[in-house]
C-alpha cells in the first residue's frame, strides 16, 4: 500500500510540482541555477538574442569578502530556468588597470548596437582602493552575447559640456556656487546650491560623476544612459555615441537635488516612465516614479508605483531594470544582503497599468511568467 502510494505520488504529483516550479517566479526567494546555486547576477539586465535570454549582473564572491571576479552571465530559454555561463567580463591582475582585481563593477547593462553589430556593456566602475570616489562608467564590448567582453575604456561623462537646456544665466549661476562656502551638507542653502549646479560646475572639467545607471535604446535607435550623478543628488540623462562606446556631450539634469539612484526606464504608448529609489545605500527605501513625453523632459514626479505589504520600502528591494517581455514589463529589483551580497535576492514583479495608464507594481507571493 505504502509502495503504491509513493508510486502515485511520483507519477502524478511530482511532475506537477516540477512543471509548476519551472514557470513560476517567486519574488525574493532563493533562485537556484542549473547547479543548484542561487543566481549570482545582481544589479544587472536581461536581453534576448536568437530565442535565448541573457542575464548579466554583478558576480559577488560567494561566502567571502574578497573582491569581485567581474560580471556574470546566465542564459535561459524561458526567464525562469537559468544556466550559469560564468564570468563574461573579468577583473584583471594587471596593476594600474582601471579594472584591476579589487575594483568594483556595479549595475552592468548590455545592449546590442546595430551600427557596429556588437554587444556593448556599460557598468559603474569604482577603482581599486578608492572607495566610491571614482564614480566612472566602464565600457566593454563583444561580438557575441555569450562574451567574453573586451574592456574598452572607463571615463566620467560629459567633461566640459553643459546640459543642453542650460542658458547663459544658468551657467553663470552654476559657476557662482562654491562647495567651500558650505561647511555643512544638507542645509536648505546647500541644497539650493546643488540645484543651481554647484557639483555640476565642480566636476565640469574632469567629467560628471556616474554611479547607479541604466541604459535605454529609444525607438529611433539612439541609446541613452540614465545615471545618478552629482554625488547621487541629481540624475543625468546622457546621450551615447552611435557605437554606444562613449558620450556625445548632449545631456540633461533630472530632479536636481532629488537624491535619486537605481534608475530604471520604460516606454508605454507615448509615455516614458522612470522608476528610481532614494539613496540609503544597501538598505531599501520607497521607490519614486517620474514620467515624460520626451526623454529630454520635462519630467513629472508621481507617487511610488508599489502596492502591497512593505510597498513603502519597495518590498525590501531596489530596482535595477525594466524588462520588456512580449509587450509587457517586468520590474527587476535586488533585495540586497550586504553581508553576503552574492545571496541578495531577486524581486521580479509584473508592471501593470491603472485605468489612467499609471504604472502599478503589486506585490505577489508568486506569479506565472506567462
Ligand atoms: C546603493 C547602490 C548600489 C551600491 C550600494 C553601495 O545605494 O544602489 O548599487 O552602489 O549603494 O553601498
Amino acid at each position: 500500500m505504502k509502495k503504491f502510494f509513493l508510486m502515485l505520488l511520483s507519477v502524478c504529483v511530482l511532475p506537477l510540482w516540477v512543471s509548476a516550479q519551472k514557470r513560476t517566479i517567486v519574488p525574493g526567494a532563493e533562485w537556484p541555477d542549473n547547479n543548484g546555486l542561487h543566481i549570482n547576477a545582481h544589479g544587472g539586465n536581461i536581453i534576448q538574442a536568437d530565442g535565448t535570454f541573457f542575464w548579466y549582473g554583478e558576480s559577488r564572491p560567494r561566502g567571502t569578502h574578497k573582491a569581485m571576479p567581474g560580471i556574470s552571465l546566465y542564459t535561459s530559454p524561458d526567464l525562469v530556468n537559468w544556466k550559469d555561463c560564468g564570468i563574461v567580463l573579468s577583473t584583471v591582475q594587471q596593476p594600474g588597470s582601471p579594472i584591476e582585481y579589487g575594483c568594483v563593477m556595479e549595475r552592468p547593462k548590455v545592449v546590442f548596437c546595430p551600427k557596429t553589430q556588437k554587444y556593448v556593456m556599460l557598468f559603474h566602475l569604482e577603482l581599486k582602493g578608492k572607495g566610491y570616489s571614482a564614480a566612472m562608467m566602464g565600457f566593454a564590448q563583444s561580438d557575441s552575447p555569450y562574451g567574453p567582453f573586451k574592456f574598452e575604456r572607463a571615463l566620467r561623462p560629459n567633461a566640459k559640456y553643459w546640459p543642453v537646456d542650460f542658458k547663459r544665466k544658468d551657467k553663470k549661476l552654476a559657476q557662482k556656487q562654491n562647495p567651500e562656502d558650505y561647511k555643512d551638507w544638507w542645509t536648505p542653502e546647500w541644497r539650493q546650491a546643488i540645484e543651481k549646479g554647484m557639483f555640476l560646475w565642480r566636476d565640469f572639467q574632469g567629467g560628471q560623476m556616474s554611479r547607479d545607471q541604466t541604459v535605454y535604446v529609444d525607438d529611433d535607435g539612439t541609446a541613452y544612459q540614465l545615471t545618478s550623478s552629482e554625488d547621487n543628488l541629481t540624475l543625468h540623462l546622457n546621450e551615447l555615441t552611435s557605437d554606444f562606446l562613449g558620450f556625445t556631450g548632449r545631456f540633461i539634469r533630472i530632479a536636481p537635488g532629488g537624491q535619486n539612484e537605481a534608475p530604471t526606464l520604460m516606454k508605454n504608448g507615448d509615455t516614458y516612465w522612470m522608476i528610481t529609489s532614494g539613496c540609503t545605500g544597501w538598505a531599501p527605501n520607497e521607490a519614486r516614479m517620474f514620467s515624460a513625453k520626451s526623454l529630454w523632459g520635462p519630467w513629472t514626479q508621481h507617487p511610488s508605483p508599489c502596492i502591497g505589504p512593505d510597498a513603502k520600502k519597495t518590498f525590501g528591494a531596489q530596482g535595477t531594470y525594466i524588462l520588456k517581455h512580449g509587450g509587457r514589463f517586468i520590474f527587476m529589483a535586488d533585495r540586497w544582503m550586504p553581508k553576503t551580497l552574492s545571496e541578495s535576492r531577486h524581486v521580479w514583479l509584473p508592471i501593470e497599468f491603472g485605468p489612467d495608464g499609471t504604472p502599478q507594481i503589486i506585490w505577489r507571493d508568486k506569479w506565472d511568467i506567462e
